[in-house]
């Protein structure tokens, strides 16, 4: 595998966390009174979620799931298996989802389903990325960091093969380093 010094930035560091500002500023803004609680997917979103729960500065709960990820594969099954579940309940509660990147979109609206049917107050989508090229349902994003190229991208949580995801910006991962 090829090493770190090969990865194209696409987003450096400053940009993420100005864009993470601003999007716990508008959260903030439209939570005014709430508690919402912030449902994080793993593993791609925890660094994600870290930097937006310390930009809201706001009551918050903090809950993850964990789903089944692409493994070595560059594409989506569309098969989303939950491998750990909330441990709070969020009936009656303002659910945030928060995603690193949605793809084909078939993981979130999954989860959007599946979450609906724990009957919150209220749900909404924060996702990091958006790669619209390879949008198969199209699912609403209410709170949206950036929209990229259809690539593959690492970094701030995002991992390849496990790899990267101790990277502070997002980069492209060259072709050389992806399997045939
Ligand atoms: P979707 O179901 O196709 O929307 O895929 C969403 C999930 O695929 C994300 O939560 C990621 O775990 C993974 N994924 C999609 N694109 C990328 C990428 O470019 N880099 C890393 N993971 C990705």
């Amino acid at each position: 595998m090829a090493p770190q010094e090969e990865i194209t930035v696409l987003i450096p560091e400053e940009q993420i966390q100005k864009r993470v500002k601003e999007l716990a500023e508008e959260i903030r803004r439209n939570y005014l009174g709430k508690c919402p609680v912030l449902v994080g997917v793993l593993q791609g979103a925890f660094v994600f979620m870290a930097d937006l729960i310390r930009q809201l500065r706001m009551p918050l709960a903090v809950d993850f799931l964990r789903i089944s990820s692409y493994g070595k594969n560059l594409v989506t099954s569309g098969e989303v298996k939950i491998l750990l579940d909330l441990t709070i309940p969020i009936a009656n509660r303002s659910v945030i989802l928060v995603e690193d990147i949605v793809d084909t979109g078939l993981t979130v609206d999954y989860l959007k389903a599946n979450l609906l049917a724990r009957q919150p107050e209220s749900l909404a989508v924060c996702a990091l990325l958006q790669k619209p090229e390879n949008t198969i349902k199209l699912t609403p994003i209410d709170y949206l960091g950036f929209t990229i190229p259809n690539h593959f991208v690492v970094g701030y949580g995002l991992d390849y093969a496990g790899r990267f995801r101790d990277l502070p910006y997002l980069g492209i991962l060259p072709k050389s380093m992806k399997e045939p």
